[in-house]
């Protein structure tokens, strides 16, 4: 597990990002696996702007959302799917066929979250996968207690979730309480993950994320699993972590090779 403890939000977004777009200039078509909420906000921002001001060509990138809401019509202005469409699709070239949300609609959910699945097999698997997590540990809507080999399914929110989400809708509207998240085992699949994480509310999710147990009970924990995890974090998210000395001293420790062309 990799921890780089930022000086901002700013620079963590300037480091996934950047990796990101790398990734693109390697594979045209390359496979997002992409988060929403307030945290991933900043790097979308950047791949805006790569695409705006630099040319950056989305049009082969294939993206698989991680997780949307069941009982929201799709252009629910608090559904995933406007999120995306707000804050990266609608001003970027991304193909309209090569971006991928959870089905949330019937008949036939459960085999609907099968035949995703499918499709990103048949994609051939998430390159880089975004992901934020939740003050109580959730990474998607894999709430506490999600079987760390579980697939796209449906979920039940927990109480905390609802709360932590309750500002995103309006007074008085009904908040979806379930959801079709991709499981922990799909998120695992992905051949490399970006986490980020800002803030005293999300620190003691790093601590146990990165430090603690693994756990069903803290699904972000289930990341120590894979092999190729970043977690980005400022200065804040970080301040519960016993070892920031030692992930402060990695991060030295790579850039001194870098700089002398090892890596
Ligand atoms: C939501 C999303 C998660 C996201 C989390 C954190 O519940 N389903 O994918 O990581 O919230 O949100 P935020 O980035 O706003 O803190």
């Amino acid at each position: 597990m990799h921890v780089i403890i930022c000086s901002s939000p700013e620079e963590a977004a300037d480091l996934v990002a950047r990796e990101i777009l790398d990734a693109l200039s390697r594979k045209p078509d390359l496979v997002l696996g992409l988060a929403t909420g307030s945290t991933p906000i900043r790097v979308y921002d950047r791949l805006l702007h790569a695409h705006q001001e630099d040319g950056a060509d989305f049009s082969g990138v294939r993206t698989f959302n991680l997780d949307e809401y069941i009982g929201l019509p799709p252009a629910h202005p608090h559904g995933y799917r406007t999120f995306m469409h707000d804050h990266l699709f609608g001003g970027s070239n991304f193909t309209r066929e090569n971006i991928h949300f959870p089905p949330t609609e019937g008949p036939d959910l459960v085999e609907k979250c099968t035949a995703f699945e499918a499709k990103i097999r048949d994609a051939g698997g998430i390159d880089i996968q975004i992901l934020g997590i939740g003050s109580n540990g959730h990474i998607g809507f894999n709430e506490p207690t999600s079987s760390l080999a579980s697939r796209t399914r449906i979920t039940s929110l927990t109480e905390k979730t609802l709360r932590d989400n309750a500002p995103f809708f309006d007074a008085g509207e009904p908040q979806p309480s379930m959801a079709v998240t991709m499981g922990i085992g799909t998120i695992l699949d992905a051949r490399r993950i970006l986490v980020q994480a800002f803030g005293l509310k999300k620190a003691e999710a790093v601590r146990q994320s990165v430090e603690g147990p693994v756990s069903s009970f803290f699904p972000g924990s289930a990341l120590q699993l894979h092999a190729n995890v970043t977690f980005h974090v400022d200065a804040e998210a970080s301040s519960r972590l016993t070892m920031q000395a030692f992930y402060r001293r990695s991060q030295e420790n790579v850039k001194e090779l870098e700089a002398k062309n090892v890596l």
